[in-house]
């Protein structure tokens, strides 16, 4: 999984697009319905469990989104790269719940970057989703196609100060980045006026991501950790499965409840309607601090999706 995703991700990186594609543990805390939703730095609220669309394309991805409207989610999760966006206008559409309902979110891709490139890509976008605003629009990832590093860091530079410029004009309501390491953020707030309001970022116990969530709270920006279900090995993992069993929950679930319960915006994705409406029972129950602890001490810097930790 880790070379696929990599290799994917880093082919189209180049131009080959068409090719690819601290919350307390407290359970007083936990156990409170405000853990629904999250807090952004606009003063909006973003659902603290968003339904994912990577790796869906045509009448699944349709399908599925509209299985998890109908299961009560209220944020959907797309990106230019995924390239599924018409699809999820369309079961936005035939599901019948108004817009301004839907938390949704798409992301610029890594062969955007720059200012015209990215004006673009925000129209294509919104053409494809068939709105006139996103709740929440985020630089994917740092790489782009520049080919020296001064080169990338003006591409990201650029697109950031549009990103802002349709942020003011209200199209895109938040702006935030994905896969960003604390020095990536720093460029930016160097840069611009506005602070990210989300970095997305594999999260789960096995990549905890200490150091970068931390940063990332001490400048209010909320992490949207991906992963939580689709790591290496972590449905299996014996701890998860105790903790399940002791729940009577799926080992999903409890994995799921462990990110919403750090104060992190969990994202999950199936294809399956089992699962979809499996995935979106996570809060009717809440784990111990010592389950917590059990979890946390998973940790093993294991990596399963792309690593952009050295772009520059
Ligand atoms: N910004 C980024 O670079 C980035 C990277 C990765 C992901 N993301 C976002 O985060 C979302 C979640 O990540 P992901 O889609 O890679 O992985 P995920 O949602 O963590 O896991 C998905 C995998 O787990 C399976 N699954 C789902 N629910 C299950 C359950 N209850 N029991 C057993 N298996 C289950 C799915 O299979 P079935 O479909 O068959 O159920 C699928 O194989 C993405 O869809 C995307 O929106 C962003």
């Amino acid at each position: 999984m880790h070379v696929s995703r990599w290799s994917v991700a880093r082919r189209a990186a180049l131009g080959t697009l068409a090719g690819t594609l601290a919350w307390s543990h407290s359970p007083e805390r936990a156990s409170t319905s405000s853990l629904r939703t999250a807090p952004l730095n606009t003063g909006a609220r973003i659902p603290a469990l968003g339904f994912g669309t990577y790796l869906m394309t045509g009448d699944e991805c349709r399908a599925s989104v509209l299985a998890a409207l109908r299961s009560g989610y209220r944020h959907i999760d797309t990106a230019q790269g995924y390239l599924n966006e018409r699809q999820v206008a369309d079961a936005l559409e035939e599901s019948g719940v108004p817009r301004g309902e839907v938390f949704l979110t798409s992301k610029l891709w890594c062969d955007s970057h720059g200012t015209e490139a990215t004006r673009r890509a925000i129209r294509n976008t919104l053409r494809r989703l068939r709105t006139d605003y996103l709740d929440l629009f985020l630089i994917h990832a740092p790489d782009n196609q520049g080919e020296t590093p001064e080169e990338i860091i003006e591409l990201r530079r650029q697109s950031w100060l549009v990103m802002e410029e349709e942020h003011r004009k209200g199209t895109l309501r938040a702006i935030g980045v994905s896969n960003f390491e604390p020095r990536h953020i720093d460029q930016l707030l160097r840069a611009g006026r506005v602070t990210p309001a989300v970095n997305q970022i594999e999260c789960h116990p096995y990549l905890q991501q200490r150091e970068l969530t931390e940063y990332c709270s001490s400048k209010g920006i909320v992490v949207e950790a991906y992963g939580s279900v689709g790591a290496d090995g972590l449905l299996a993992d014996p701890v998860v499965g105790r903790v399940a069993a002791s729940h009577r929950r799926s080992p999903a679930q409890v994995l799921l409840r462990h990110a919403v319960q750090r104060g992190q915006v969990a994202l999950v994705k199936s294809s399956n309607p089992r699962r979809i409406r499996e995935n979106a029972r996570v809060f009717d129950f809440a784990l111990s601090d010592e389950e917590m602890r059990a979890l946390d001490a998973l940790e093993r810097g294991e990596r399963t999706y792309w690593d952009n930790s050295d772009v520059v």
